[in-house]
């Protein structure tokens, strides 16, 4: 039986394997890779301290996560296909790895956001 995601070094788990798997993904992953090349080296701890916020009440992501998706969007639309895909891969990821309530909050916040932010980015494309 799988454990559930407890505390900082479960989040680096996911977040490292979900990049892993999504790098190769020829939507999700050429945003990344491609359109932004994106440095996973500073991305990539954002990502932790974001998760660490959200499941474990961590304090130590700044940010405004919408901010990037918004820009990109302006030349490289972020479609409903694009959130499926991502959120797909994520809950792929999450049950790959672990089980138990906080992995199901993992996967609800994720897809409240992912539903959210593609409401909104399309919402903004046909303005
Ligand atoms: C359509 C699927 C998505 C694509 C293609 C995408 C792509 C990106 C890219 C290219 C960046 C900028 C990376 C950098 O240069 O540092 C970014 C940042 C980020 N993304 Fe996404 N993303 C997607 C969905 C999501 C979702 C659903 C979430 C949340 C559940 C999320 C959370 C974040 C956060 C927290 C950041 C960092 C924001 C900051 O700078 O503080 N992304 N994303």
């Amino acid at each position: 039986m799988k454990s559930d995601i407890i505390n900082r070094e479960d989040i680096i788990q996911f977040v490292n394997a979900f990049y892993g798997n999504m790098k190769s993904d020829d939507l999700v992953g050429h945003v990344f890779l491609e359109v932004e090349q994106v440095d996973f080296a500073k991305h990539l701890p954002k990502m932790y301290d974001f998760w660490e916020m959200l499941l474990l009440d961590g304090d130590q992501y700044r940010g405004a996560p919408m901010q990037p998706h918004l820009r990109i969007n302006q030349y490289h639309p972020l479609t409903p296909e694009h959130f499926d895909r991502w959120l797909e891969m994520f809950k792929a990821t999450i049950d790959s790895l672990f089980e138990g309530p906080k992995a199901e909050e993992a996967k609800t916040k994720a897809f409240n956001i992912a539903s959210t932010w593609s409401y909104k980015l399309e919402y903004l494309r046909k303005m």
